[in-house]
C-alpha cells in the first residue's frame, strides 16, 4: 500500500494494523531498548538481550565465584567456542563443526587472509573493496607488507567492479556480504562462482549480514567468512568474533597464530606446535569467557525465528522508512543511497547529506539514535528483532522535522565527539 496517498489518521491506522499482524512483535520483550529512544544503531551496537542480565549474573557468581577453575570444565567454559559456533553456524547456512566463536574481526580477518594464502601458494594478489570497512583493508596491507611478492587490489581504484580485478593471479577476494556505509547486498553465490571460476578463494565480511540477512555459507560455496557478534546479533560491545571456514579446506587450514587453544592436544603441554584438526586450528588463544557468555544470550534471542521471517519485517521496515522520508530528502538536498531492490540491500538505510553528523545529532536529541560515518553519511539500522513499525514512523517523522525545520544549524549539534 503506498501511505502517501493517505492522510495522518489513516497512516496511523495502517501502522497500527502491521504492528498487529506482525508475527515477530513478541521478540521486543527479549531486549532492554531505554524508554523513548527509537533505536536505530544496531548494525554498529545491538541492545542488550534481556537473558544477559541473569545470565551474566549466574557467570559471576556461581560459575567463576563459585565454580572457579572447574567451570573450564563443569560450566564449559572451554567448549564455548565450538558450541556457540555451531550454534552461530545454524544462523549463518553453516553446518556444525565449521564456526568458531573467537578473537576479534579483525584477527580472524587476519587469520583468514593468511589460511586462504596458504590455500593458493603460487598466486600473488589479494582483491578487496576499495570502500571496505578500513580494519579489513589495513589489516590486508599488514599481511601483503609481510610478504614482499604480494599485491593488493581495491575495487574502486584499481578498477570500478570487483569481478573485473579477479584473474589466475587472484589468491584471495576480501568481500564485504554488506557494504558497511550504503548498506549494499552482494550476491553471495554468484561472486563465489566467479572467484571458484578463476581458481581463487572467497574470505566474506558478514558483519553487517549475520543476524539479519539469510545467509547460506555451505549452499553458496563460501570458502571462509568472518564476522561479528555485537551488531545485528546483540551479543554486547567488544563480543568475540567468528570465524568460519568450509570442512573441504580443513585439512589444508594453516594461520600464523598458532597459540595453544589451536594445538593438537592443548593439555599435553608439548614444546612443539602440531595444529588440531578441523576448525579448531583457527583458534589462537584464551578467551574472554564472560564475553561469551553473553554471546549465548544474544544467540537465544533470535535463534527460534526463522531468517526468513526477520528478512521480511526487515525489508518492509526499511521500505517504509525509505516511502516516508524520500519527498524530505529530495527537497532538502539529502539522498538515500542505499539501493530500493530488495535483493541488493541489508538492513540499514543509508543517507547522504553534507551536514549530516549535526542532522543525526539533532536526532539522537529526539531520541531517534542513528550514527553517521565520514564524510557524510548518516546510517539507520533497522534490526527486525525489536523495532516495530510505528518507531520507523516515529523515526521518520523525526527525521522529516529535523531536515524541514533546518534545527540540525544549531551549534550544539557541530561539535564532534570521538566516536560518531
Ligand atoms: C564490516 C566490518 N568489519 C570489521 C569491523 C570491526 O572489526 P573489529 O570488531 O575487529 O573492530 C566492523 C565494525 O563495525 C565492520 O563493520
Amino acid at each position: 500500500m503506498n501511505l502517501a496517498s493517505l492522510d495522518r489518521a489513516e497512516v496511523a491506522s495502517e501502522i497500527a494494523r502491521r504492528d498487529g499482524a506482525d508475527p515477530l512483535g513478541h521478540l521486543r520483550a527479549r531486549f532492554h531498548l531505554p524508554a523513548g529512544a527509537i533505536y536505530l544503531a544496531g548494525n554498529s551496537l545491538g541492545p542488550a538481550p534481556v537473558a544477559a542480565f541473569s545470565d551474566m549474573a549466574v557467570a559471576m557468581r556461581e560459575e567463576w565465584a563459585e565454580g572457579l577453575v572447574r567451570s573450564w570444565n563443569d560450566a564449559g567454559w572451554f567448549a564455548l567456542v565450538n558450541t556457540l559456533g555451531n550454534r552461530l553456524g545454524r544462523l549463518i547456512g553453516a553446518a556444525p563443526g565449521q564456526t568458531v566463536v573467537c578473537d576479534s574481526v579483525s584477527v580472524n580477518v587476519y587469520k583468514a587472509l593468511h589460511a586462504a594464502l596458504a590455500l593458493r601458494p603460487d598466486r600473488n594478489v589479494i582483491v578487496a573493496e576499495g570502500g571496505s570497512f578500513p580494519t579489513d583493508l589495513y589489516v590486508a596491507e599488514g599481511v601483503a607488507a609481510g610478504r614482499p611478492d604480494l599485491v593488493l587490489k581495491l575495487e574502486g581504484v584499481d578498477a570500478p567492479r570487483i569481478e573485473d580485478l579477479i584473474d589466475e593471479r587472484t589468491a584471495v577476494v576480501l568481500v564485504n556480504h554488506v557494504d558497511y556505509k550504503t548498506g549494499e547486498l552482494r550476491d553471495m553465490a554468484a561472486l563465489n562462482r566467479l572467484i571458484h571460476a578463476k581458481g581463487a578463494v572467497a574470505v566474506w565480511d558478514l558483519c553487517h549480514s549475520a543476524g539479519v540477512v539469510p545467509v547460506d555459507l555451505d549452499g553458496a560455496g563460501a570458502d571462509l567468512a568472518i564476522g561479528c557478534t555485537y551488531k545485528y546479533l546483540n551479543c554486547g560491545p567488544g563480543a568475540p568474533a567468528f570465524i568460519y571456514a568450509a570442512a573441504r579446506h580443513h585439512d589444508a587450514l594453516s594461520q600464523p597464530l598458532s597459540g595453544w587453544w589451536g594445538h593438537a592436544a592443548p593439555f599435553a603441554f608439548e614444546r612443539g606446535y602440531r595444529p588440531a584438526g578441523g576448525i579448531q586450528r583457527l583458534l589462537c588463544g584464551t578467551q574472554p569467557i564472560l564475553s561469551m557468555r553473553v554471546v549465548d544470550a544474544g544467540l537465544a534471542a533470535i535463534e527460534d525465528v526463522e531468517m526468513s521471517a526477520l528478512r521480511a519485517k526487515s525489508l518492509a521496515l526499511t521500505d517504509l522508512f525509505m516511502e516516508l522520508i524520500e519527498p524530505v530528502c529530495r527537497a532538502h538536498g539529502a539522498t538515500i543511497v542505499t539501493p530500493r531492490a530488495h535483493a541488493a540491500r541489508g538492513s540499514q538505510v543509508s543517507i547522504t547529506f553534507d551536514n549530516g553528523y549535526a542532522a543525526v545529532q539533532a536526532l539522537i536529541a529526539r531520541g531517534v539514535i542513528g550514527d553517521f560515518r565520514a564524510p557524510d553519511m548518516m546510517r539507520f539500522g533497522f534490526a527486525p528483532a525489536y523495532l516495530g513499525y510505528a518507531d520507523v514512523e516515529r523515526a521518520a517523522q523525526a527525521f522529516n522535522d529535523v531536515m524541514t525545520s533546518g534545527i540540525w544549524r544549531d551549534e550544539r549539534f557541530a561539535k564532534r565527539r570521538a566516536v560518531t
